[in-house]
């Protein structure tokens, strides 16, 4: 089975270049899972954080923590844990949220973060997730075309109508699942590229191989101004606990 631990310890630095080099890239995708977040919840935790980067979109009212599953994102600021074990005291805050960082975490080893996330929520506290919705046209991008052009490949086990039933068994109620499409946003092709290379860890494919897999997969736009729209969604969850 892939190790996605040793994967991500290998290539977050490449990761953490996209985003450090198109940092609003993604705006869309952030934005879209703090339309979940309660006015009143103030201590957040963004679990796994990557890089940190929801930070950026958190007015001064919210204290985000952040934390990894992998060394290769964790260090002094943002510490290290397991799904399974959060280095967090219990009811420490008031949500947690998740973007895209289950899909390469075993369902037992997601029930077990489930239970922490629990265990860290103070009573009603929210927990939402962001993540790839099965049979997407971004789940065929990253199983088939990533998978053929990133030589460790890319095994995502993605999500739909079957995944409440597993935060219900954690202790939690889900309120919502909606489906949120927006573009991924890039000044010129050359900039999106670059960017999916680097967080996907595409090192088989060309440029224009690349341009013509995000072309055949997710159909992108050239806007009038010669910006880039590259349509994205993702399934997002909200659940509280019980
Ligand atoms: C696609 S990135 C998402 C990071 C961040 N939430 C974002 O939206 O940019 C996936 C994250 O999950 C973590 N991750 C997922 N599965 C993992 C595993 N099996 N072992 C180690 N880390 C894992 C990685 O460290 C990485 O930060």
């Amino acid at each position: 089975m892939t190790d996605y631990s040793e994967i991500f310890a290998q290539r977050a630095h490449q990761y953490h270049a996209a985003m450090q080099r198109y940092p609003q890239a993604r705006d869309g995708e952030f934005l879209a899972l703090l339309e979940d977040l309660p006015a009143g919840a103030r201590d957040l935790l963004d679990v796994p954080s990557g890089g940190g980067y929801l930070n950026a979109y958190l007015d001064a009212t919210r204290a985000l923590t952040a934390c990894d599953f992998s060394t290769g994102f964790a260090g002094s600021s943002i510490p290290l844990g397991q799904p399974e074990a959060l280095p967090f005291a219990d009811a420490a805050f008031d949500a947690v949220l998740s973007l895209t960082g289950l899909h390469h975490v075993s369902l037992e080893r997601q029930a077990a973060f489930f239970a922490e996330c629990h265990r860290l929520l103070r009573p009603s506290g929210h927990l939402l997730i962001g993540e790839v919705l099965a049979g997407s046209p971004v789940a065929a991008f990253l199983n088939d075309f990533v998978h053929r052009h990133n030589s460790q490949g890319h095994v995502g086990v993605f999500f739909d109508v079957e995944f409440p039933p597993r935060l219900a068994a954690a202790g939690f109620e889900v309120t919502a699942m909606t489906v949120r499409h927006y573009p991924w946003c890039f000044e010129d092709e050359a900039a999106m590229v670059f960017y999916c290379r680097n967080m996907f860890g595409i090192d088989r494919g060309s440029d224009a191989e690349i341009l013509a897999g995000l072309r055949d997969y997710l159909d992108y736009r050239i806007e009038g101004d010669g910006r880039i729209a590259l349509p994205w969604q993702l399934v997002f969850f909200q659940a509280v606990k019980r």
